[in-house]
């Protein structure tokens, strides 16, 4: 176990540092794609944010109405083992970290607008964040814009399909684990999320199925055929998730609130009682976790030979422009070289 968090760990350090070498695993270095990664996709509002925050459960994401998300976020979270160091810290401002969660909501939105302006338009450059708690499991989760259908007031024609070729570029990665985020309230068989997952992933291998905002269907309906796998069967499991309201978050109610109301929804509620156990944000987030480890038990040989050969690479590149170099990109690649030999490492322990 132990070896398995420190390989998690290691591979959050190596996307880390490949993210500042301009591999933002859209295009190009391959490093990037043979670690996993979880990434959300839905329709507009439909609660991607919120579940991701959930998910970590810490408050620090802007959502609401409308398009909110307008650049991709790579978030990572790295447990921490002292039981009480927390912070955040952006690569765009890596000397500050953040203890005020808060102001880490703020800096997002402020380096949104560094780049889009106060408008509605998007980017498909990533803002990268990290995360270290002692509440949290090692994930990178990347927070998406939302699929539309309609470009609105000040958006481009182009911004439907901007949009969705932009979420595509991360899901249709084989690494790529994919929370396909569908509203209760809206009919499922029409959610953009299921669409586009059973697009890039059509044995559902890869895709877990989160059904939000059950807490304001339609009285007399209920989604027991969707969560129960009757109508919409993946291989995991359906979860379904009751986030905060927009009331809720306009009265600040806080996550530990949240996630005490969103359980005892579940315990109490005629529908899914019986399901109460499978359901909610902590139940997800233990599934996730579990699924990282799976893959990455299973994906270790293919990890070990591509960094084997990155070492060689980043060995070569080194030679070609001569070290020692004083460029941040020359100690770039050496960080990326010890993060390999250490993965390396690690991973030989776990053979003997
Ligand atoms: P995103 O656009 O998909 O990232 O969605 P957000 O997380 O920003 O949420 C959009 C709006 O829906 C916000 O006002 C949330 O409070 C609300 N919302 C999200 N999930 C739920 C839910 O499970 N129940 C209720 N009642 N509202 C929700
Ligand atoms: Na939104
Ligand atoms: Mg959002």
């Amino acid at each position: 176990m132990a070896t398995m968090k420190s390989l998690i760990g290691l591979i959050n350090k190596i996307q880390r540092a490949c993210t500042v070498l301009g591999d933002h695993g859209g295009e190009g270095m391959s490093l990037w794609e043979a670690l996993p990664t979880v990434a959300v996709v839905g329709g507009q509002s439909s609660g991607k944010s919120s579940v991701l925050e959930s998910v970590v459960g810490r408050d620090f994401l802007p959502r609401g109405s409308g398009i909110v998300t307008r650049r991709p976020l790579v978030l990572q979270l790295h447990k921490t083992e002292d039981g009480t160091t927390e912070y955040a810290e952006f690569l765009h401002a890596p000397r500050k970290k953040f203890t005020d969660f808060a102001a880490v909501r703020k800096e997002i939105e402020d380096e949104t607008d560094r780049l889009t302006g106060k408008t509605k338009a998007i980017s498909n450059i990533p803002i990268q964040l990290s995360i270290y708690s002692p509440n949290v499991v090692n994930l990178t989760l990347i927070d998406l814009p939302g699929l539309t259908k309609v470009a609105v007031e000040g958006q481009p024609e182009s911004i439907v399909g901007d949009i969705e070729n932009m979420v595509r570029s991360y899901v249709e990665k084989p690494n790529c684990i994919i929370l396909a985020i569908s509203p209760a309230n809206q009919d499922i068989a029409t959610s953009d999320a299921i669409k586009l997952a059973k697009e890039v992933d059509p044995t559902g291998e890869r895709t877990f199925g989160v059904a939000t905002k059950l807490d304001i269907m339609d009285k007399g309906t209920d989604c027991l055929d969707v969560l129960e796998g009757r109508a919409y069967r993946l291989q995991h499991p359906w979860v379904g998730i009751v986030n905060r309201s927009q009331a809720d978050i306009n009265k600040r109610v806080d996550m530990i609130a949240a996630r005490r109301k969103e359980r005892e929804y579940f315990e109490t509620s005629p529908e899914y009682g019986h399901l109460a156990s499978r359901m909610g944000s902590e139940y997800l987030a233990k599934l996730l976790s579990q699924h990282l480890e799976t893959v990455i038990r299973q994906k270790i040989p293919s990890i070990v030979a591509l960094i084997n050969k990155s070492i060689d690479e980043i060995n070569a590149e080194l030679d070609r422009i001569g070290r020692p170099i004083a460029v941040d990109s020359g100690a770039q690649l050496y960080t990326i070289l010890e993060l390999c030999r250490a993965f390396d490492r690690v991973f030989k322990e776990h053979l003997d």
